[in-house]
């Protein structure tokens, strides 16, 4: 990974790349001085908790909130002092979703387009309509689409100007199955195409279905950056778990020392065991569980998740 350099206009090694942000609102501090890096063609997520700062992050990037300090750019254009430029690179699809209902899909996308200083082209509107699969909505009002329809409206609004950047704020949240599916195999062909795509969601499946890279956020600060590969492989550990025929709470002296020392931990019915395990030799901790005056019904080895890293990480649940 390249390191975070000097903001530079003329060789800009990242798509993106904020120094040290802040954002103070009135009685809470948003971004509390966050660097992150990104460069082309990269699927970056951005994962934290409500309240994290992700949506501020991607304002302030994409010229849509002022930083009370710090520096951001798009390919090396500062979003303050040139803006413009920085402001025709990128794409957002916002998280919240807002329409005027009285126009069409077609006409919003060629209003898009002259907001970008780009000539309305009903060749470009119609390839994106087709790609977010609306062809057959082009002309019906807005609020006369579902949803999901909406959503679909929301992202061909911030492809129709062939942004370098794509931000994708939680593209799918309350989004069926099928339309996520439909969404990754897009995110994955715009970034075959050269886009950089930055997205936040509170779904760890998408974020390992996606991402090159995760920066979980917390309180506008970086917890921790890394391919999702890493993250599991540093933070996440195997388990294994065991139920037993009956509570072990009433059977004298269930854990043996062993067990306890390994992290074993009993649930709330007193039949379930959980116990980390290293993948390189199960026998000495079956062989305690065996010890167990108790039978066992049940065994199972639980992978990783980077549901479970994000909870040791945040101490949080994700949604
Ligand atoms: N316009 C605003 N005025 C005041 N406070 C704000 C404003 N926008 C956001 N905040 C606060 O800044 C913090 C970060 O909010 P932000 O929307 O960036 O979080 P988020 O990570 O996107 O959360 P979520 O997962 O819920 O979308 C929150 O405490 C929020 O209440
Ligand atoms: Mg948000």
């Amino acid at each position: 990974m390249p390191e975070p350099s000097t903001l530079s206009a003329a060789a800009p090694s990242f798509a993106v790349e904020t120094q040290d942000v802040r954002k103070q609102y009135p009685g809470v501090l948003a971004l509390s001085g966050l660097s992150l890096a990104i460069p082309p063609g990269e699927i970056f997520a951005l994962l934290g908790p409500n309240g994290a700062g992700k949506t501020t992050w991607i304002s302030l990037v994409c010229g849509l909130v002022r930083a009370t300090s710090g520096r951001a750019s798009v390919f090396g254009h500062d979003v303050v002092h040139d803006a413009v430029a920085a402001r025709k690179l990128v794409g957002l699809v916002p998280q919240e979703v807002g329409f005027d209902p009285f126009f069409t899909p077609r006409e919003a996308l060629r209003f898009q387009m002259g907001y970008f200083g780009i000539r309305p082209d009903d060749a470009r509107v119609d390839e994106v309509l087709g790609a977010m699969g609306l062809s057959a909505k082009a002309d019906t009002n807005t609020r006369a689409l579902s949803g999901g329809m909406k959503r679909r409206l929301l992202i061909a609004k911030a492809l129709v100007h062939r942004p370098r950047v794509l931000f994708l704020d939680e593209p799918t949240a309350g989004v069926d199955v099928g339309l996520r599916r439909d969404l990754w195999d897009y995110v994955r062909a715009l970034r075959a195409g050269g886009t950089t795509i930055v997205l936040t969601t509170h779904y760890l499946e998408e974020v390992e279905a996606l991402a090159d890279r995760v920066a979980v956020i917390d309180q506008g600060r970086l917890v921790t950056l890394d391919t999702p590969k890493e993250l599991l492989a540093r933070h996440g550990s195997r388990r294994l778990r065991v139920t037993f025929a009956s509570a072990l709470a009433t059977s004298p002296g269930v854990l043996s020392e062993g067990l306890r020392a390994a992290g074993a931990e009993i649930d709330a019915t007193g039949r379930v065991v959980t116990c980390p395990i290293d993948a390189r030799d199960l026998s000495p901790v079956l062989a305690a569980f065996a010890a167990v005056p108790v039978p066992v019904v049940d065994i199972e080895t639980q992978q990783p998740s980077l549901e479970q890293v994000f909870l040791e990480l945040t101490g949080k649940k994700l949604s």
